[in-house]
């Protein structure tokens, strides 16, 4: 397991059963590409990925053996419609420019050969770079020192280097390189990639391919080696589908050489990729352009908490890969759920893009979040297309989408068609992006065009029953429970959305009214305060033991076919209304419904930690608040739902950032005002961070029950329901 210290998270040992887990946890990337943490001298032989977003074709489908029950069969598969879908969308898995294969008198280093004598891996979260130092033997007792590092730019998204540090500690062998890639990859097994034309020329090589037949983008990589310690031929190689360049040397003991290998990768769906880019600079003046630009945005994402190693250590890994996921760039796809360090869920963007992952763009990188959501605007034609086939108006997004925007059905896939609520999600990420930002431009120019959608296709959707409104056969953000009506998360969303987008249409001036739904639409609620999470939750049974238990956090797919008649849910529904969403339903009481569901929630989906978090804080029980963080924040390190290594939980770390600033800080951006009401985890001395609000940075720094606030712009807030103001650049300490 990696442990963490301060601003790195390190693997101590080679561990062969973990490598494939801790390829997901290495995950370099820049939002544009991301390179799982697999080794140089691998080639694409094992846990390699190397993704570039939207480079998107199509696949075989893999279905793993899990629909073979009547119940998953009934209740998780249209069958009829899988039928139809035996190809699907996924990311590609581009070549592997990593490969870097280094032998010494005659024999390849790789970890399980030889002796590994010292072993030390890390990702430094200050600077978004991999180092990996080893010392090994080879079977002559040759000992080596290697020392590899490795970072995506973040001043160019295009620009991927690799360095390598060699010392011969007790010998003067031969040493021989070949650097280059490896044309071999795969993609969930299958071969998909097709190379067009290779080239290698001294210490250059250029590999050109198509990445599919369906949208058939190429991609074009170019990598240039040099060695300096020692004056050098290089030759160009190709041998099986690795094409590279060559150079030996004999070594003197105790003499540094040092390989730098820097690679430009390209795609054709953003400029011709038909000819070689030579990045002709040395590696460290790719890095000092690429750490001042990635300092900036570590200084926005970043907390620093004090009294508390592994929360300090784990948000910040947690925010790094969040960081990492997102496009400031480029809108052709948006936010995955496994970011771009796996392929699992083929790279589609879910509602956790805006639920779950947008929160932390929309209060540190607000232009991560405007481009995700002009992502969703690229689709709007799709959505209405989709609509249309479902007989709605308006437009009604994919479940789960690519980068056209139409439903991908896929085996990992619950009854997309019922997740409608993925038309308030987007939604909500509007307006929550409008609210925290201040960017009427953006809602004048597109956000309005699309919420106008959405709310048609709800006005289109709603059914009216006695006098009410109801919203049927739909499949919440619980998974367990398909085809109910009046969902509780779908119902308090989607009346949010028509009031603010009624709200929004008379501020600029449009004609269009959702009040008269919005007024009318059922909110569920029993007598008592309760919300049930829709029609007929309380008559099913709350002491039926479904398949599973704690083991269904493993599998869940694995179900023995009872949770349609259990009240145990797989994720929060009504919670998030309290959490995520941040409302508090009048009449309805917080602690009962979080004591009742918090006891339902098998939490086997990892979107489960982080809302939970928050409802503890919320209900001051900041012990399970502290615990619920602290699984959000490890999800992936202590890989609690043994699959990291199909890629890492990202809406669930970036979870981790938001039960920080909206559970125990306590903090809500409302349109005029801030809303804070914190909250303290006792033995944490003190927590910091930045976040933007209306394009203004505004600085926390809590320590045992006071709050600290500066801000560089006059803002109005409301600390535990008192109406403050904070004066721009004038400090401001309350006590709590
Ligand atoms: C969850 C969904 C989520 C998906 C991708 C599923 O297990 O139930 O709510 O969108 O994973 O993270």
């Amino acid at each position: 397991m990696l442990i963490p210290k301060s601003t790195k998270f390190v693997e101590e040992n080679y561990n062969i059963e973990e490598e494939a887990s801790t390829a997901s946890l290495f995950t370099t990337g820049n939002g544009y590409i991301g390179v799982r943490g697999s080794f140089e001298e691998y080639g694409s032989l094992r846990i390699q990925g190397a993704y570039i977003r939207g480079v998107i074709d199509e696949v075989i489908d893999v279905v793993e053996p899990f629909a073979d029950n009547e119940y998953m069969k009934k209740y998780y598969f249209d069958e009829e419609k899988l039928k139809d879908f035996e190809y699907t969308e996924s990311i590609i898995n581009n070549v592997d420019f990593l490969l870097i294969r280094i032998s010494v008198n005659n024999e390849t280093f790789y970890p399980w050969e030889g002796k590994i004598l010292a072993w030390e891996r890390y990702v430094d979260m200050t600077t978004a770079k991999l180092t990996r130092k080893v010392r090994w033997e080879n079977s002559k007792g040759d000992i080596t020192d290697f020392e590899f590092e490795r970072f995506a730019s973040f001043e160019c998204d295009h620009i991927y280097c690799i360095k390598v540090k060699i010392t011969p500690i007790n010998h003067s062998e031969k040493i021989t390189i070949m650097s280059g890639i490896d044309t071999r990859s795969k993609t969930t097994g299958q071969k998909v990639i097709q190379p067009i034309s290779h080239e290698a020329w001294e210490n250059k090589v250029f590999v050109r391919s198509k990445m599919g037949n369906k949208y058939g983008f190429e991609t074009g990589v170019t990598t240039v080696t040099n060695l300096s310690g020692v004056n050098c031929e290089w030759s160009g190689e190709k041998d099986s589908g690795l094409i590279y360049s060559y150079t030996e040397f004999e070594s003197k003991k105790a003499n540094e050489y040092v390989v730098e290998k820097n690679i430009y990768i390209a795609s054709s769906r953003e400029e011709t990729v038909d000819k070689p880019v030579i990045l002709d600079a040395n590696y460290n003046s790719y890095f000092e352009k690429h750490i001042a630009e990635y300092k900036k945005l570590y200084d926005r994402v970043n907390i620093e908490i004090e009294g508390d190693d592994a929360a300090d250590s784990g948000i910040r890994f947690a925010n790094y890969h969040t960081l990492i996921s997102a496009s400031r760039h480029d809108s052709i796809h948006s936010i995955a759920a496994k970011g771009l360090t796996g392929e699992m869920y083929k790279n589609f963007v879910w509602w956790d893009c805006e639920v779950y992952q947008l929160p932390f763009f929309i209060h540190t990188c607000p232009e991560a979040a405007k481009m995700a959501l002009m992502y969703r605007h690229r689709t709007l034609e799709q959505a209405k297309i989709n609509a249309k086939e479902d007989g709605h108006n308006g437009a009604k997004y994919a479940f789960n989408s690519s980068v056209t925007g139409d439903e991908q059905v896929h085996s990992y896939i619950r009854h997309p068609f019922h997740q409608i609520h993925i038309n308030a999600d987007v939604a909500w990420g509007i307006i929550n992006y409008v609210t925290v930002t201040g960017d009427t431009e953006f809602l004048r120019e597109y956000g309005f065009e699309i919420l106008a959608e959405l709310c048609k296709y709800w006005e289109s959707r709603v059914e009216f029953t006695d006098g009410r409104y109801e919203i049927k056969y739909v499949t919440g953000t619980d998974e367990h429970h398909p085809y109910v009506n009046n969902d509780a998360y779908t119902n308090y969303l989607v009346k949010f959305v028509l009031e603010k987008t009624s709200e929004y249409s008379k501020e600029l001036g449009y004609e269009y009214d959702f009040t008269d739904i919005s007024e009318k639409l059922y909110l569920p609620m029993t007598e008592n305060g309760l919300i049930p999470q829709f029609d007929g939750y309380f008559d099913l049974s709350r002491t039926l033991e479904v398949a599973g238990g704690t083991s269904a956090k493993t599998r869940q797919m694995k179900v023995s076919g009872l949770y349609h008649k259990s009240q145990v849910i797989k994720q929060p529904d009504v919670m998030l209304i309290y959490s995520y969403l941040n409302m508090k339903p009048a009449d309805s009481n917080y602690a009962l419904n979080w004591d009742y569901y918090e006891q339902m929630c098998e939490s086997s989906s990892s979107l489960s930690y982080a809302p939970h978090a928050i409802c503890s804080a919320d209900n001051e029980r900041m012990l399970s608040a502290y615990n619920y963080l602290m699984e959000s924040t490890y999800m992936d390190v202590k890989d609690i739902h043994n699959c990291t290594w199909q890629g890492v939980h990202s809406g669930c770390l970036a979870g981790a950032w938001y039960s920080v600033f909206r559970g125990i800080a306590g903090i809500v951006c409302r349109d005029n005002h801030i809303e804070i009401n914190p909250h303290i985890i006792p033995w944490w001395k003190n927590v910091k961070f930045n976040f933007m609000y209306k394009g203004s940075k505004i600085s926390i720094s809590i320590s045992s029950h006071t709050y600290n606030i500066i801000s560089d712009r006059d803002v109005k807030i409301v600390f535990q329901g008192k109406e403050q103001f904070v004066d721009r650049n004038k400090n401001i300490t309350l006590s709590f």
